[in-house]
């Protein structure tokens, strides 16, 4: 696995292991292969731009699970080397018996989406993600004896991090920002869910093409900001920033939030998988929750190394 100390990634990680798999983790430092191996997870150190570094402890892997990104303008580069070693690793897997290879990609690689679609729909990605369509191609078409997954997960909830954390810690400091006017649709998964759905993707001899990972609430962004306001005990101010206005400062991240998009999973509830929440505003109490025990974790952990 790749990403495994990330947001999606360390909810797969924790649902490999309670389905009993193996998991062998590239991380970036020896304290993170510290704790995941309390956990119980073999780490190699290395980097995504340097295989040389993980080639050898992922060669005896049967599944590969790709949910690492780095967030720098080598990124897309970076994720070009790691792809082209996994891919080669999973066809030699492939060659020994069955192998899987998964690549998580985003569902903003659709466009917008004012009707509900699934996974049958053409891509027209945003700006921000214009390179996905051919690394998902790449991984689709990787041949050999291999299963080649793809899985598109929503914006991800649950938890202390991510997109809606975010809203829940800015609803706690008294200004919530949203891009635009908020009546645009989120596509939407929760942590655990997704995680869920890698696993049976893994599982199943069908998890090969792509799938959506979203609980198919679509939700108005403006309607999850004020369930959040709701519960607040002084309600935030919510301040609707015009999209240049959130362009010129954020980039092409702020036409991926103003995107509209109402997305089916249907190909991943085909496989079985069914996601146990179906809204943010329906659980926000839960996610406050969530938000805490993070906090409280990762200052914990901090004061651990
Ligand atoms: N979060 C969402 O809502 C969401 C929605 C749709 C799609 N996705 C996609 O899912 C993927 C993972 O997203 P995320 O939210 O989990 O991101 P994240 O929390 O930032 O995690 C990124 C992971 O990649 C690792 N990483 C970054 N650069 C690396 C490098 N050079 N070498 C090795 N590992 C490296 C990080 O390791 P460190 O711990 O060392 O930093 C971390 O484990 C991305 O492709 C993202 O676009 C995310």
């Amino acid at each position: 696995m790749t990403g495994a100390t990330g947001y999606v990634g360390s909810a797969v990680v924790d649902a490999l292991q309670r389905a009993s798999h193996q998991v062998v983790a590239l991380v970036r430092h020896q304290e993170k292969a510290r704790r995941l191996a309390d956990r119980g997870v073999d780490a190699a150190v290395g980097t995504l731009g340097n295989p040389n570094t993980w080639r050898v402890q992922a060669s005896s892997c049967d599944a590969f699970v790709h949910a690492a990104f780095e967030p720098s303008p080598k990124g897309v580069e970076i994720e070009q080397i790691a792809l082209e070693t996994l891919v080669d690793l999973a066809r030699r897997a492939g060659e020994r018996g069955p192998a899987v290879l998964v690549y998580t990609s985003s569902i903003s690689v659709l466009g917008p989406a004012p009707e509900p679609v699934d996974e049958s729909a053409p891509m027209a990605p945003v700006d921000l993600v214009a390179w996905r369509p051919a690394h998902e191609h790449w991984v689709l078409g990787a041949g050999g004896g291999l299963r080649a997954a793809v899985i598109r997960p929503g914006i991800v909830y649950g938890g202390s991090r991510g997109i809606v954390s975010d809203m829940l810690a800015s609803a706690e400091n008294g200004l919530m920002r949203i891009v635009g006017s908020g009546e645009n649709h989120w596509p939407l998964v929760y942590d655990r869910d997704l995680a869920d759905l890698y696993v049976r993707v893994i599982a199943s001899d069908e998890g090969h093409g792509v799938f959506h990972g979203t609980d198919g609430a679509d939700e108005q962004v403006r309607t999850i900001a004020d369930a959040i306001a709701a519960h607040r005990p002084h309600p935030p101010d919510i301040r609707c920033v015009p999209l240049p206005e959130a362009r010129a400062k954020m980039g092409p991240y702020a036409d991926a939030l103003a995107l509209d998009q109402r997305i089916r999973s249907a190909r991943s509830l085909a496989l079985g998988w069914a996601p146990s929440l179906h809204s943010v505003s329906g659980n926000i109490p839960r996610l406050f929750e969530e938000l805490r025990r993070g906090r409280a974790k990762r200052e914990q952990d901090q004061q651990d190394s």
